[in-house]
């Protein structure tokens, strides 16, 4: 799959934008807050229906401007795909492929493919284990549009469950209406447990392998999946459910639901060394980056076409062996990569980012 062309109109600090893409490596180079971040984020944003960054969706909306536009233009193999994205500051986003508006942003997952890397990512490394499970789930989100369903239907359970935990309501009546949410939240909690372990298998070996490529053989790294590691739904289910009626008690002196795939995590080490707590900088942003590059493998293989790679002041941290075998990596799909400065490399292009523009250099 590659990215033929990107039409921007007040995306950010993106006045008007058409520009051309090529398929292998794409560099964004300029100097900082000219908007190499912000047209990378528009690119991904066609990807997933969503920003990773803005924490108010209307943000992008260039100031002073009243709507902006994302359109995006696609090929996989021979088939051709426009992605437009309009953000109005009245109205609801609208988004629409090859010209149709479609009802649900699940429909937009599996249209186009990408893996993104950004210096927030290292938050995969360092914080909440909210943010690996984001990582796991907008995977496989993109992949299949029933996990995409699942994770909405659960964490809507999820919130009526934990609203009638907190209710004024005594313990016994709880007791009785509770039964319904448990039922529901066990069902679907148990297929996203599921798809989580298969992902994870997937991803373990090749993660592996390419964090000993990005670290010259130094680290081994491990992955494990901290929920339940049990394959067969209908016993998943059953553990589930005693689960949810073992925690009752507990639940409701703490007003949430202890139990369950919202509350897992995935353990990283490296050489036996949790991560989190003890891996320097340019070692946890390492990994980050082989989680990253693993997941653009396992995309690949899922849906038999090279998703795009999107990696965002990614240089900046690592060392030069490291970069070099990042670049090396990169061939393998398109890749955009953005910086302030890089060295001279073949067969890529360069693009010059300034003050809201861009354009081709060489
Ligand atoms: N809605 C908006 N309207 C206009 N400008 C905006 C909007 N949102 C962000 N900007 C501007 O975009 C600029 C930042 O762009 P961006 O983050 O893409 O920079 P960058 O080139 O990635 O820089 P760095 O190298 O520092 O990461 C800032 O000047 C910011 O004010
Ligand atoms: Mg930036």
């Amino acid at each position: 799959m590659i990215v033929e062309k990107l039409q921007l109109q007040n995306f950010r600090n993106y006045s008007h934008t058409d520009v051309k893409f090529f398929s292998g490596l794409n560099i964004l180079q300029g100097s900082n807050v000219q908007g190499k971040t912000n047209l990378l984020e528009a690119i991904y944003f066609c990807s997933i229906g969503k920003s990773l960054r803005a924490s108010r969706e209307k943000e992008i909306i260039k100031f002073g401007e009243n709507f902006a536009k994302i359109n995006l233009e696609i090929r996989k193999k021979v088939k051709k795909t426009a992605i437009l994205l309009y953000f109005s500051k009245n109205t609801k986003k609208t988004v629409k492929i090859n010209n149709i508006p479609i009802q649900r942003i699940s429909e937009l997952m599996g249209e186009f493919n990408a893996v993104y890397f950004s210096p927030d990512e290292l938050k995969m490394i360092k914080e909440k284990p909210e943010d690996r499970r984001r990582f796991m789930d907008i995977h496989i989100s993109q992949t299949s549009k029933q996990y995409f369903y699942l994770i909405s239907r659960y964490e809507k359970i999820l919130l009526n469950r934990n609203k009638l935990l907190k209710s004024p309501a005594d313990k016994n009546s709880i007791k009785e209406t509770i039964d319904i949410w448990d039922t529901g939240l066990a069902e679907s909690g148990s297929k996203i447990i599921l798809f989580r372990n298969d992902f994870l298998k997937n991803l373990k070996p090749y993660a592996e392998k390419v964090h000993q490529y990005l670290t010259s053989n130094k680290e081994n790294l491990m992955l494990e999946y901290s929920g339940e590691k049990e394959n067969d739904l209908d016993v998943l289910k059953k553990k589930f459910l005693s689960a949810l009626k073992q925690n009752f008690d507990k639940d409701i002196k703490m007003g949430y639901t202890n139990y369950g795939p919202h509350r897992d995590d995935i353990k990283v080490s490296v050489n036996d060394i949790d991560i989190r707590s003890y891996g320097s900088q340019g070692q946890q942003r390492t990994v980050a980056l082989s989680l990253k590059l693993a997941e653009l493998e396992i995309m690949y293989q899922e849906t038999n076409d090279m998703p795009i790679l999107i990696l965002d002041d990614v240089l900046s941290e690592l060392d030069s062996k490291r970069r070099e075998r990042l670049l090396k990596f990169c061939v393998k799909a398109q890749t955009f990569i953005s910086g302030t400065d890089f060295p001279e490399l073949k067969n890529a292009h360069y693009y010059k980012v300034e003050n809201g523009t861009i354009k081709l250099d060489k």
